[in-house]
């Protein structure tokens, strides 16, 4: 009795200290994060250990326990119909809300779904229940794009991907197929999904043939570019949780099919030091010191390396690929890009790379609405439903839709 007592103390006091993680006293319902975040990192402890063993590779074992946890079947309802098809072999998941007399035409947007570019899928509980809510609260279709995952396919193929998928879409005998009007489609994606968006805006606004075709693009928390890893929020946030900055670092690795050797270098921003020629030229598209309000800089410093590691741009040259980093982008690509929404959170690595880029698109005679978050932290915009249910999520949630019901 006596022993199992010290047994069962011993292990209550390893799962506190395993659940425990210091949080800002800002962050929103901290106990849930940390039970939230400790299950994320268990899973992915699992998935490392059966990497290590060489019996799977660790993204695909993470992508399994998500699936495991919850994948929606097509099952519509009376206000959203909801259908598996796929567009020019792109797999897409259609939602469509139901037709009103007044309104014959629908409003439209194509989401992309988060993940570090490896993870999760339109079916995921937490995507399709979003989507269904766009849906149903905007009266729209909602096309999810099922892009193909890290480590089946690696950068550009998911670009291929969203950008093959969205060109079917767009073509007037489909949008007429599903009662979308032309003039009201937007773009928009989370996290990874975010990037991808942002990215497709992007080669769409290049394409002449295609010009004006989306009238806004929403992106919640995006991820923009690979060069620096010391923005102040990135530097704020090194272990905050759901995305700390070494598991960000990984996922652009991995994306890239790179070689993890380089993470630590990458952390201090060796790969971009002054003596790497391939950067120089980018640099002032994310130099922070111009682009940042003092609010956000606070007392940080930039990490800049006089002498880095030139073998890793050369390794992976992809990590100054403009359309793996929209952010870096020149002017005459931004210019001409739909208005655009961009949700932050301030508990987030990624929080500064949606700063700049907004800044960016301003100075680009782009109409930005920049909509930040205190108390909130990457990843949350999903979580709004049961057995992930944050007040933030509702929170952000309402506001994203809010601003695409009065843009769209
Ligand atoms: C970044 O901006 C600061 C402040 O405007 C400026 O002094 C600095 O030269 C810029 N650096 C680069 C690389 O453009
Ligand atoms: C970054 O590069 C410098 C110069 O090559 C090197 O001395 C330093 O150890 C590197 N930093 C890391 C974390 O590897």
């Amino acid at each position: 009795m006596k022993s199992s007592c010290v047994l069962l103390t011993a292990l209550v006091a390893l799962a506190a200290y395993y659940v425990y993680i210091p949080l800002p006293s800002s962050v929103s319902d901290p106990w849930k994060l940390r039970l939230l975040d400790a299950a994320f990192r268990s899973a992915q402890q699992v998935s490392n250990l059966i990497h290590y063993l060489g019996l799977s590779h660790h993204l695909l074992v993470l992508n399994f326990i998500i699936d495991s946890l919850g994948k929606k079947s097509a099952w519509s309802s009376a206000q959203v119909k909801v259908t598996d098809t796929d567009f020019d072999g792109v797999e897409v998941r259609v939602f469509e809300g139901s037709p009103k007399p007044e309104e014959p035409l629908k409003r439209s947007v194509l989401y992309i779904h988060g993940g570090g570019w490896a993870l999760a899928s339109a079916k995921t509980k937490n995507y399709d229940e979003l989507c269904t809510t766009l849906a149903e609260e905007l009266n729209a279709v909602i096309v999810s794009i099922e892009y193909r995952l890290v480590p089946k396919v690696y950068f550009p193929e998911q670009i291929h991907d969203v950008v093959r998928a969205t060109k079917y879409f767009l073509q007037p005998e489909v949008l007429h197929k599903y009662s979308v009007d032309p003039g009201r489609i937007g773009i928009s994606g989370d996290s990874a999904g975010g990037n991808l968006a942002a990215a497709l805006s992007q080669q769409l606004n290049q394409d002449t043939n295609l010009k004006n075709k989306v009238k806004v693009q929403a992106l919640i928390y995006p991820v923009l570019q690979a060069l620096d890893f010391n923005t102040p929020s990135y530097q704020q946030n090194a272990n905050t949780p759901i995305l700390p900055r070494y598991v960000m670092v990984k996922y652009w690795v991995d994306y890239f099919k790179g070689n993890y050797d380089f993470v630590q270098e990458m952390i201090v921003n060796n790969h971009t030091s002054l003596d790497v020629e391939e950067a120089a030229a980018l640099r002032a598209h994310l130099n922070w010191t111009s682009l940042l309000p003092a609010s956000i800089k606070k007392n940080y410093k930039p990490v800049v390396q006089t002498t880095g590691n030139a073998r890793i741009i050369q390794k992976i040259p992809q990590l100054l690929d403009v359309r793996s980093a929209p952010l870096i982008a020149d002017q005459e690509v931004l210019r001409g890009l739909p208005k655009t929404y961009i949700l932050t959170c301030e508990h987030d690595v990624v929080r500064d790379d949606g700063i700049m880029y907004a800044k960016r698109l301003e100075k680009a005679g782009v109409e930005v609405t920049l909509d930040h978050f205190e108390s909130c932290f990457h990843g949350c915009v999903i979580f709004a439903s049961w057995p992930t249910y944050f007040s933030v999520g509702i929170q952000t949630q309402n506001s994203y839709i809010k601003w695409l019901n009065q843009n769209l």
